[in-house]
């Protein structure tokens, strides 16, 4: 199989849409390997964070995010290492998403993360969970799913993840903090966060996890069909 037959499926939106456990449960489904990009960006907002690089300084980001050593997997599955270190809850922080929005609002780091991004694309495939994975990484994925939902139903399902994993949240700052992370993601001047034009829509608001993957599921069956 060359490069380009190797099947893509691409699965953005914006986040506590269920697109991280729809990505991963669809990856095990159908054997393919998963990419989880938001990792990336958050491993970088990390790595950014502890050395002190300030958010002005894009070629020093970029340098980072090239010599970044992330590894998946090194401490159980789904597990995320930064030079060996398990980074996995460090990351998912409310500091971790509101650096991993600012690096990837700087072009130079977004430029510099592509090529790592590519590496996961590996027989026999790939879901690719992200922001621009239909538009920018894999623009000629064999299926696209953009997955949104209201901001209060999102700011709802974020409050229970915190709140199951024992860390204390306030509503309204989740609510807000959302809607920022929101606005930056869609404003910034490269690879803005929006469904790509041959993107399947969901909404996940009314709709329950096996809900969204069976229809997750039919899209693909259906479009990898076509392909064939
Ligand atoms: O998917 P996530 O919540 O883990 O992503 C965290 C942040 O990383 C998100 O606010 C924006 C950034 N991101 C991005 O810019 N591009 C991606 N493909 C994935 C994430």
């Amino acid at each position: 199989m060359t490069f380009s037959e190797i099947p893509v499926i691409a699965i953005d939106g914006p986040s506590a849409t269920g697109k991280g456990t729809l990505a991963a449960s669809l990856a095990a489904h159908m054997r393919f390997h998963l990419l989880d990009s938001g990792a990336l960006y958050r491993i970088l907002g990390l790595a950014v964070a502890r050395a002190g690089v300030s958010l002005d300084e894009p070629e020093t980001i970029a340098q980072f995010a090239r010599n970044l050593d992330i590894k998946f997997g090194l401490h159980g599955p789904g597990s995320v290492a930064l030079d060996g270190e398990d980074v996995s809850l460090m990351i998912r922080t409310d500091l971790g998403s509101d650096m991993a929005s600012k690096v990837g609002s700087i072009p130079a780091a977004r430029e510099a993360l592509l090529d790592r991004q590519l590496e996961f694309r590996q027989s026999p495939g790939l879901v690719a969970d992200g922001r621009d994975m239909g538009t920018v990484v894999f623009p000629d994925a064999s299926v696209k799913f953009f997955l949104t939902a209201s901001i209060e139903a999102r700011a709802k399902r974020r409050y229970k993840q915190l709140l199951d994993k024992g860390i204390d949240a306030i509503f309204p700052t989740l609510l807000r903090e959302l809607a920022q992370r929101d606005a930056r993601d869609q404003n910034r001047s490269v690879s803005p966060m929006q469904p790509a034009d041959d993107a399947i829509v969901i909404d996940t608001t009314e709709l329950n996890r096996d809900e969204v993957m069976a229809r997750v599921v039919k899209g693909v069956a259906v479009a990898l069909q076509r392909k064939r």
